[in-house]
């Protein structure tokens, strides 16, 4: 098998947005509890935040953290979650039926997000409540001080604003799993009314506006335009979600997958700029995609999982050796975006289809970790547009898929060419990358990430990035064998 991937320096896609290495911490099963914060783990500092948790988060180099949720956030009285601890009620979690003990506020949030170098990405309330909320929510945290939420701010302990920046108006209000599920006409008019709100508060801020939950949403497409109708002028970005499975346990046709995130992606850019040539407008409305993973393994476990628990084992996927393939390409896919999609988020960080999972004594690192960790640390600069010719195969859903998925990105601060390839076929594939104009010629590093069984996890410990040494880079050329089923990385300087 043969793979080829040709890159010019001036031949860019664009910057890639620190904002591209997201996540989210949603209020569900053990992704709070148990996982950010555990006062009886041996791990936990005297605010009960667990270090172990926070220098793996550092590890990954995030950077915003969507917060509460997710499902949780429509049903979610912030009020809560603010004050003396013995004083915050405990209630009914509608959304995951599950009991929630507001111990872990935002306050909690906010401490923890300094721990972790990482921004929050707050989401109000737009299923159970409405303006009203979220206006006294942002002037709690954004406004300095002299009013009624913003000196209570204050009396809780955090005498300066939170100044958060990126706000998500709701969460998958298009799904009628959804606590206050509505149209697209309710949503629409009433986001619109709430971004009008928010900004007259903090006119700063950068808005999120609630996209198709999935590409299968009997609305996908005519949601946006609707939406768009009415907020286009008032928001930032448009968010999607996408998650992916392998219950037909077909790997070649699970992999293939990402030629679906390719088009998902390309057909919600079209109906923005639809939006955006019917209004005549200047503005090109850019993408968050808040929410991507795979996600199915603890469908079965979930449903079983008798209600109102607190921090029951929920949506505990443990990722094999083929979702880390499965996540990589995910991740190219990303950077092949990076010119419209500036905010993603990997659903979700902690415990919860997460790639960091806790037990009471410590952590382990789930296979997707690895990847994520590679493209996080080192996909930094500038997406350059991969050139790229490939063996292709035909899967039960997708024709003329390539066995190959590369990408290269351009560091300018460290002169640094980094390319990431995946082979998804059985076999070794012969990979030669041409670097044209490129002034560079030290092979820096190459790693490999293969030879696992496919279902493999990584609950023992035993997956790693392993040294490459193959690698020669002659006169611009770089060649190598790709492993079959192998992630890749070479760092060229
Ligand atoms: O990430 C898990 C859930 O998936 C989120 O709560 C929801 O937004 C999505 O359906």
């Amino acid at each position: 098998m043969q793979g080829k991937l040709t890159i010019d320096p001036s031949n860019q896609i664009a910057k890639v947005d620190d904002r591209l290495y997201s996540s989210l911490i949603e209020h569900l099963g053990r992704a709070v509890y148990e996982g950010l914060y555990d006062p009886d783990s041996p791990q936990a500092d005297k605010d009960g935040i667990r270090q172990d948790v926070v220098k793996a988060v550092k590890d990954l180099n995030i950077d915003l953290v969507r917060y509460p949720g997710g499902n949780f956030v429509s049903g979610f009285n912030w009020e809560d979650s603010v004050g003396p601890k013995d004083q915050r009620p405990t209630r009914l979690d509608l959304a995951w039926r599950s009991i929630e003990t507001n111990q872990f506020g935002l306050h909690e949030f906010m401490k923890w997000t300094k721990q972790t170098g990482t921004r929050p990405d707050m989401a109000v309330n737009l299923g159970s409540r409405g303006i009203d909320a979220a206006r006294n929510l942002i002037e709690y945290c954004n406004f300095p001080g002299g009013t009624y939420w913003s000196d209570l701010r204050k009396k809780n302990g955090a005498k300066e604003p939170f100044n958060i920046k990126t706000w998500c108006l709701g969460n998958e209000m298009d799904g009628d799993w959804q606590i206050g599920h509505k149209t697209a006409a309710e949503y629409g008019r009433l986001a619109h009314e709430t971004a009008k709100v928010m900004r007259l508060v903090d006119p700063d801020i950068d808005l999120v506006v609630s996209g198709s939950s999935t590409r299968e949403m009997a609305t996908f497409g005519s949601w946006e335009e609707t939406v768009l109708d009415h907020t286009y002028d008032d928001v930032d970005f448009l968010s999607l979600h996408r998650y992916y499975d392998n219950e037909e346990n077909d790997l070649h046709n699970f992999l293939a997958k990402s030629v679906d995130f390719d088009e998902f992606i390309s057909g919600i850019v079209a109906v923005c700029d639809a939006v955006k040539a019917r209004k005549h407008s200047d503005k090109t409305l850019n993408l968050a995609l808040d929410e991507w993973n795979v996600w199915y393994h603890s469908h079965k476990q979930d449903d079983e999982t008798a209600p109102w628990q607190q921090a029951p084992h929920l949506l505990e996927d443990h990722y094999n050796f083929e979702d880390a393939l499965m996540v990589g390409t995910m991740l190219i896919t990303l950077l092949k975006h990076a010119d419209r999609v500036k905010i993603a988020c990997l659903a979700q960080l902690v415990n919860v289809i997460a790639p960091i999972m806790t037990t009471k004594q410590g952590i382990w690192l789930q296979s997707i970790f690895f990847p994520f960790m590679q493209v996080s640390k080192y996909g930094r600069g500038i997406a350059l547009t991969p050139q790229q010719t490939a063996d292709t195969y035909d899967s039960k859903d997708f024709k003329d898929v390539p066995y190959l998925d590369s990408m290269a990105v351009y560091n300018p601060d460290q002169n640094e060419v980094v390319i990431f390839a995946e082979n998804k076929g059985e076999q070794a594939m012969d990979f030669t990358t041409t670097l044209n104009g490129f002034n560079v010629d030290h092979l820096e590093a190459a790693t490999q990430f293969c030879g696992y069984d496919i279902k493999q996890t990584n609950e023992d410990q035993t997956m790693k990035i392993q040294p490459h040494d193959h690698v020669n880079v002659t006169d611009g050329v770089l060649k190598t064998q790709l492993e079959p089923l192998s992630w890749n990385m070479f760092r060229v300087s």
